[in-house]
């Protein structure tokens, strides 16, 4: 799919790379990447962008690309951080180690009129990360942009080849986005970034490969399997939508799933197995074994209930395909990891039976096809819940009366949350256990109970987090309720850790 026309950006290794494929998808245009080996089958791009990378152009094992090939395209290219030292190199100049590194925040003072810097304030703040800079510049390149101590951080080889130091695609390069749009503004016909496009030629793309065999999923009422589902059906596939219920669900929720599955008219199987799971995890307090033990029983459980099918179907997306490739350092286990990782997938999937739909989309890309789907926005919208549901929310052993008391807690908070107006703030929120009792009173009564720790928390993508500062009004309510309604609570507290150091959850 898009093998024309779209930008393809060539992975060097920088920690930022899926981003710049982000900001040019934001952009409007199709991106992709690409690791260098796969250099030679990028098929004819419109534009082409070298990222950053860790390694200095001098190391003997440095990244290389095929410099004659690349400019056989004949089409626009922009250098980034190590991509610009590469092709200043290419382009017959030098780079040398800098005895200034240079980390974090810097000044961006544009030198030459520049299509790369139209409309650029003259200065502004871009995000450096590097050690090496460009030393001798070969003539007929100049130097469109310096840095506040005068050091060229950007340069103009001919009419549509750039290089930049910094990183546009980073927040904090203020105008980086302005400058990647110049750039892909030099070039011609590229593809247009569009979400119906994609959903019509991934129905057709499902049908050519699914005919009418049957073709197996995994549904949990989150956003990536929910659209996955969807897709399926409205491509006309034979399919079953498998629902494990491991009985670590919130309250209500296995009702809850079957109930939106039937308002989209996608029928689903539900597989009951609270009781085996709750059986395995009995008086298991350590978090990665419980983890394992969810992990494993999950697979076991859910393969049965495949049977024979002869295709199935995975809600990968785009990052943990990218994750996975950079992480082996091949394209061969393009799959994720915790229970994805099986024998019997890596065995279907050499056979070509397993099929990654929304293995080229970012997750607001999935939000987007979903609602071209026409799922319903709040099901869309629903905050993310893990894998391990609420074990990873219920420190020590998992039991029944624990379940209950957490399914309980959560309901009133996020019934509050919702009644306030705050749910769709929040990226995430819930009630863990603390299961350490302390003394209160109720009634006339002494009382010897467990807290609660409630946790809202803003996020981009789950790697770090900040707390949300919640109205105390919606807190005091949620906290009134809770003590007075749930049955072994005797304290609510407010998590107000930020990750790091803490982790979302609460295991
Ligand atoms: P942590 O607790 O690591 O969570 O800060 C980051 C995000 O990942 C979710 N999470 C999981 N999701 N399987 C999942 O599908 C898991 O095992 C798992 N553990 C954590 C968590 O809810 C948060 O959004």
């Amino acid at each position: 799919m898009h093998d024309q026309h779209h930008v393809a950006v060539l992975d060097f290794g920088s920690q930022y790379t899926q981003l710049i494929v982000r900001r040019v998808r934001e952009l409007g245009y199709f991106a992709k990447l690409y690791a260098i080996e796969d250099f030679p089958d990028i098929g004819r791009p419109g534009a082409i962008i070298l990222s950053g990378g860790p390694k200095s152009t001098s190391e003997a094992d440095a990244p290389d690309l095929d410099f004659a090939k690349l400019m056989e395209f004949g089409v626009p290219v922009l250098g980034v951080c190590y991509g610009m030292q590469l092709l200043n190199i290419k382009f017959g100049g030098s780079v040398e180690a800098s005895s200034r590194r240079e980390y974090g925040p810097a000044e961006l003072l544009v030198e030459a009129s520049s299509g790369l810097y139209e409309g650029v304030s003259a200065s502004s703040q871009v995000w450096m990360s590097h050690s090496d800079t460009v030393k001798i510049i070969p003539d007929g390149a100049r130097v469109i942009a310096r840095n506040q101590h005068g050091t060229p951080v950007s340069l103009q080889w001919s009419d549509c080849c750039f290089g930049i130091q910094f990183h546009p695609e980073v927040t904090h390069s203020h105008q980086g986005l302005k400058i990647l749009n110049n750039f892909l503004s030099h070039a011609k016909d590229l593809l247009p970034f569009k979400i119906d496009d994609f959903k019509r030629e991934m129905i057709e793309s499902i049908r050519e490969t699914v005919g009418t065999k049957q073709i197996v999923c995994g549904v949990s009422g989150g956003v990536d399997s929910t659209v996955l589902a969807v897709l399926l059906n409205e491509a006309g596939a034979n399919v079953r939508a498998i629902f494990v219920d491991h009985g670590l669900m919130r309250k209500d929720e296995g009702d809850e799933v079957r109930a939106n599955f039937a308002r989209m008219g996608v029928p689903i199987e539900t597989v009951d197995c609270a009781e085996q799971f709750l059986t395995a995890l009995d008086g298991v307090d350590d978090p990665e074994q419980k983890r394992k033990i969810i992990g494993n029983l999950f697979i076991d459980v859910f393969w049965d209930s495949v049977g024979d099918a002869e295709m199935l179907a995975q809600g990968t997306l785009y990052p943990d395909v990218i994750e996975s490739a950079s992480n082996a350092k091949s394209k061969a286990s393009k799959i994720k990891t915790h229970h994805n990782r099986v024998d019997r997938i890596l065995e279907l999937q050499a056979q070509g039976k397993v099929l990654e739909p929304l293995a080229e989309l970012f997750k607001d890309e999935v939000r987007e096809l979903g609602l071209a789907l026409g799922i319903p926005a709040d099901i869309l919208n629903r905050h993310p819940f893990p894998g391990p549901g609420l074990a990873v929310r219920c420190p020590g052993v998992v039991n029944e009366e624990r379940l209950r008391i957490i399914r309980d807690c959560d309901a009133i908070f996020i019934g509050k949350l919702k009644e306030h107006g705050w749910y769709d703030r929040v990226w995430q929120a819930y009630a863990g256990l603390v299961p350490v009792k302390t003394v209160g009173v109720k009634g006339d009564e002494r009382s010897y109970e467990w807290a609660i720790s409630l946790r809202a928390v803003v996020s981009e993508d789950a790697m770090t987090a900040d707390w949300v500062e919640l109205p105390y009004q919606l807190l005091r309510e949620t906290s009134h309720r809770i003590l007075n309604e749930v049955k072994g609570i005797n304290r609510v507290l407010y998590d107000v850790s930020t990750k790091p150091p803490a982790s979302i959850e609460w295991e």
